[in-house]
């Protein structure tokens, strides 16, 4: 199928590269011409698992183009998929303007043939029928007539001259098996009351779903759910705000494990055995980040607001994270009693392993905080040590290499479960160190080693 996604960032890069691998003939489009200028070198402007090699043998297939020009997207495209970013205003709406420009931008170059367009954005309730006005807006603005001198702007009919449907279908892919999951997903929601939409989708969608099956005959079939279109956008709200409130509860109980002297870790095992309760999602840490969880918990806060209701549940799910975020500092002042002037070595900046993405990252809290209080931060961190992004970030010393960052640490504090740092030569480390001291503010590594090393460790709500 012919496919265009616009928008080239964690989703819509993904989605285009996955979409194009099964066989979709598939146009990227992005506004950012140096992303789009690497792209087309075969390059992933993001680092994600597995996605450049699929992405260059896609665009050696002949499957998968990028491109700045959204008209040609547009007219290339029976499937036109929106994937721009949805940020948080500072009154925790989202900001929905680079969505509202892509479905003006789609109206105005509407060709005339049936489109579907597909909100992979993160939207809030009720955008199915925003985008639609939004893009008839731009149907009626390029069919306005000359005005005649002195006369009122007319359109002509918009509705019989663009002939689509929008279908709500939200993304689930988490960052660092961004790939994997876009080839093994859970489930395919598809928010429409257009038959002629779903069915086009559905059949966008069969080669995943019979890829997964390729690969592995005795898997479950993906189920595909089919809603009205606000049930659809509520289900990607709904996920991730059970997500987040699931780490919330788990810190929570971390913190009563400190009190009593219990051990979350083994709680969360023994509580994770339920199968109701589920073991996933039960990592008791410095709380949750990222591009996804804050904005869209806030957003479902804030949408409730407006319908005259309070997400209680929702506002206490962020305040035990806003508090969690202090939590690795705390522990920092029992051990070092007074921060100015120490040195702090932190294991990992990123929100989450196997990503570059530092959107709301708890690193970023910690780095002000510690500096607010006069001591001073170091930092080593897989990914962004090794790239550009360790330029844009202040306030810490990036370092080249984990050992290097041991130096003269008067404290060490993991703030990203990177695999790598299971296996850190910790005995050296502290050799380096002026006082062996470890936080481990994911509960990720061995206590027992890093006691034998010779480290004082203090995990979370263990
Ligand atoms: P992102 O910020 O990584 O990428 C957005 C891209 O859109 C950028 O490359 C930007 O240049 C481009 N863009 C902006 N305006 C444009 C325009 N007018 N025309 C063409 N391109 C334009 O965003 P993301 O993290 O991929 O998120 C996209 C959406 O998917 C958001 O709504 C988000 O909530 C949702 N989502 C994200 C994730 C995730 O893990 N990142 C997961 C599920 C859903
Ligand atoms: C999330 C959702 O999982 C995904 O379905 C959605 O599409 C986008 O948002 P992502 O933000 O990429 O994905 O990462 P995720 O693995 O969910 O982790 C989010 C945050 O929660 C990270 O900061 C992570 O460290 C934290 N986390 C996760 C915990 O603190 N404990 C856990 O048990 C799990």
């Amino acid at each position: 199928m012919r496919v265009c996604v616009i928008g080239t960032g964690y989703v819509g890069l993904v989605t285009g590269v996955c979409l194009a691998n099964v066989g979709h003939d598939v146009v990227c489009i992005d506004v950012n011409e140096e992303k789009v200028k690497l792209m087309q070198a075969g390059q992933s402007p993001i680092f994600e698992p597995g996605l450049a090699e699929i992405m260059q043998s896609s665009m050696a297939a002949g499957h998968l183009q990028f491109s700045t020009d959204l008209k040609g997207g547009v007219e290339h495209g029976d499937i036109l998929f929106i994937a721009v970013g949805t940020p948080a205003l500072p009154t925790g709406e989202s900001d929905t303007r680079y969505v509202e420009a892509v479905a003006r931008g789609i109206g105005t170059h509407l060709n005339g043939g049936y489109k579907v367009i597909v909100n992979k954005s993160t939207v809030p309730i009720g955008s199915g029928d925003w985008v639609r006005m939004i893009v008839l807006d731009g149907v009626a603005e390029r069919q306005l007539v000359p005005v005649p001198a002195g006369g009122i702007p007319e359109t002509t009919h918009p509705e019989v001259a663009a002939d689509f449907d929008v279908v709500s279908n939200p993304e689930f892919l988490r960052e660092g098996s961004a790939v994997y999951d876009t080839f093994n997903p859970d489930r395919i929601v598809l928010g429409s009351n257009s038959p002629r939409a779903i069915a086009m989708m559905k059949e966008l969608y069969t080669p995943i779903i019979e890829r997964r099956f390729a690969e592995d005959p005795s898997a479950e079939p993906v189920p595909v759910l089919v809603t009205d279109i606000s049930s659809a956008e509520m289900v990607k709200y709904a996920s991730n705000a059970f997500l987040a409130t699931k780490i919330s509860f788990i810190n929570e109980v971390a913190n009563i494990c400190d009190r009593v002297g219990a051990d979350v870790t083994q709680v969360a095992q023994g509580i994770g055995l339920d199968s109701r309760i589920g073991k996933k999602f039960l990592q008791a840490g410095i709380g949750w980040g990222g591009s996804c969880f804050p904005k869209d918990v806030s957003a479902l806060i804030h949408t409730a607001d407006d319908y005259g209701y309070e997400a209680q549940l929702l506002k206490a799910a962020v305040e035990v994270n806003d508090r969690q975020r202090q939590i690795t500092l705390e522990k920092l002042q029992q051990v070092l009693k007074i921060l100015k002037g120490k040195t702090v070595g932190l294991l990992g900046l990123t929100f989450k392993p196997d990503t570059d993405d530092m959107r709301d990252a708890p690193a970023l809290i910690l780095i002000e905080q510690l500096n607010r209080l006069g001591a001073k931060v170091k930092a080593y961190d897989p990914i962004v040590s090794q790239s550009g992004l360790r330029h844009g970030l202040t306030g810490v010393i990036v370092e080249t290499d984990a050992t290097l960052l041991a130096d003269h640490c008067d404290a060490l504090v993991l703030v990203t479960d990177w695999q790598q740092f299971k296996e850190l030569d910790y005995a050296a480390m502290g050799q380096r160190m002026n006082s062996p001291i470890i936080i481990d503010g994911r509960n990720f590594l061995d206590r027992e080693a890093l006691v034998r090393a010779g480290f004082q460790y203090l995990g979370i709500g263990r």
